[in-house]
């Protein structure tokens, strides 16, 4: 199928971005919100983020002004997409607006067209429930900002047809992107969901007094050499957003237990830098400075701690045939700007370690979800003597 017109519902932080992706990478466009005054705000910010990509030499003048005639913009929803092969939808989080919204471009758009919601989130199968056409239904996951940001996580639902996938992948690629895919949509899709219960045990072990705040970051700056600790680094990006990632995870995993450390702290209204206090209290609202923390709190923790988490997490995507190693490690790399995905790591740690590890840690732990319990398939690789790089063979093969 040719792909030539794009509509994208919503001019917001992640719509306009998307809007001018597409318009860059030569489709024509039309970005569809529901005032004026936001389509104007987000050409405003193509228009910003363009002159930037002129500054730094990644785009010409002409080439600049060529992208901005191809967006058009609509407050209409039957016009933006009635003669689009593709649409992108980018407003706001929430299930019965995202419902309707499919319902009526499917009521206005070609059949052949192929729907793809950017949910963080939500499954797409729901999404896909108010349309005629869920095999159409696709989801296409860009970070934020997607002129930046290389990973796309191209997500099915449980009616999303092979061929809908494989068009969708292929435009990712075309958008210049490095398409991953998640054969289910599984609450976190892979690099939210592989990373968050790592980040989420380990505010448990601070709410059970097992750890402080310090001592964590410590570690993680200190042993792990990373430039900022989770904490802090939570405070950075609003503690709100990862609780949001997290108690949706808990709504649908029926096991799964978000630490009263970071609730708590969200009611209190504490969520990071933006307002003065969250894990650290800061000088004023908005006003960033570094915690610091000394070295010797350093000692007790292991910062590797997540990182089981996360090998225990991938491995049952790679189980449950939802994802492959290599597009699992790719996410965490793309999506988080990781050195090293978690299970080339756990390859050179050895699955044994990583499974002794997470015995330890389900005795614990295993209480908080299923995600703290070892995955069937490490035990079967140990079994099996697939241990990493030091057997030849573990997640990846080794000559
Ligand atoms: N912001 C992120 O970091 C990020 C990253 C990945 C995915 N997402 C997802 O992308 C989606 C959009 O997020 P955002 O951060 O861009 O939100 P946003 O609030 O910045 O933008 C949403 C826009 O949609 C518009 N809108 C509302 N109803 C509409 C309708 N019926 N038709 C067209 N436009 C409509 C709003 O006016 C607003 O301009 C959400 O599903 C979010 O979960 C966000």
């Amino acid at each position: 199928m040719e792909i030539r017109k794009i509509a994208v519902m919503g001019a917001g932080a992640m719509g306009h971005g998307i809007a001018q992706v597409a318009a860059m990478s030569k489709f024509e466009v039309v970005m569809r919100d529901i005032s004026e005054e936001f389509l104007e705000r987000g050409m405003k910010n193509i228009q910003w983020s363009i002159n930037k990509f002129i500054e730094k030499g990644r785009l010409r003048p002409e080439e600049a002004e060529e992208t901005l005639k191809r967006i058009k913009t609509t407050v209409s929803l039957e016009e933006a997409v009635k003669e689009a092969d593709f649409v992108i939808e980018a407003i706001p989080e929430n299930l019965s607006l995202k419902q309707q919204v499919f319902r009526e471009i499917d009521a206005h758009a070609p059949p052949h067209a192929i729907l793809a919601t950017n949910t963080s989130a939500l499954p797409i199968t729901e999404i896909a429930a108010a349309t005629k056409h869920p095999e159409k239904v696709v989801g296409m996951h860009f970070f934020n900002p997607p002129q930046l940001m290389r990973l796309i996580e191209v997500v099915m639902g449980e009616k999303t047809s092979e061929e809908t996938c494989k068009t969708t992948i292929e435009l990712a690629k075309k958008f210049g992107k490095e398409p991953v895919l998640c054969k289910k949509d599984v609450p976190g899709f892979i690099a939210n969901r592989v990373t968050a219960p790592g980040q989420n045990l380990i505010m448990w072990m601070v709410y059970n007094g097992e750890y402080t705040i310090e001592e964590v970051d410590a570690a993680v700056i200190y042993k792990a050499g990373m430039p900022m600790g989770i904490f802090a680094l939570s405070d950075f990006t609003g503690l709100d957003i990862s609780y949001s990632v997290l108690k949706f995870i808990e709504e649908r995993e029926p096991n799964f237990k978000v630490s009263p450390l970071i609730k708590e702290k969200v009611e209190r209204g504490e969520l990071g830098v933006k307002t003065g206090k969250g894990f650290y209290t800061y000088p004023e609202k908005g006003k960033w400075v570094m915690p610091q923390i000394p070295p010797e709190k350093a000692e007790r923790f292991d910062p590797m701690t997540s990182t089981y988490i996360s090998i225990n997490v991938a491995a049952e995507l790679i189980r449950n045939n939802i994802a492959t190693p290599e597009d699992i490690d790719k996410a965490l790399k793309l999506g988080f700007n990781l050195p090293i995905g978690p299970l080339e790591l756990a390859d050179t740690i050895g699955i044994d370690t990583v499974l002794s590890k997470l015995k330890e840690i389900s005795v614990k732990y295993g209480q908080y979800g299923d995600f703290y319990k070892p995955s069937p398939l490490l035990e079967d690789m140990v079994k099996k003597n697939e241990l990493g790089t030091k057997t030849g063979k573990g997640f990846y093969k080794y000559h």
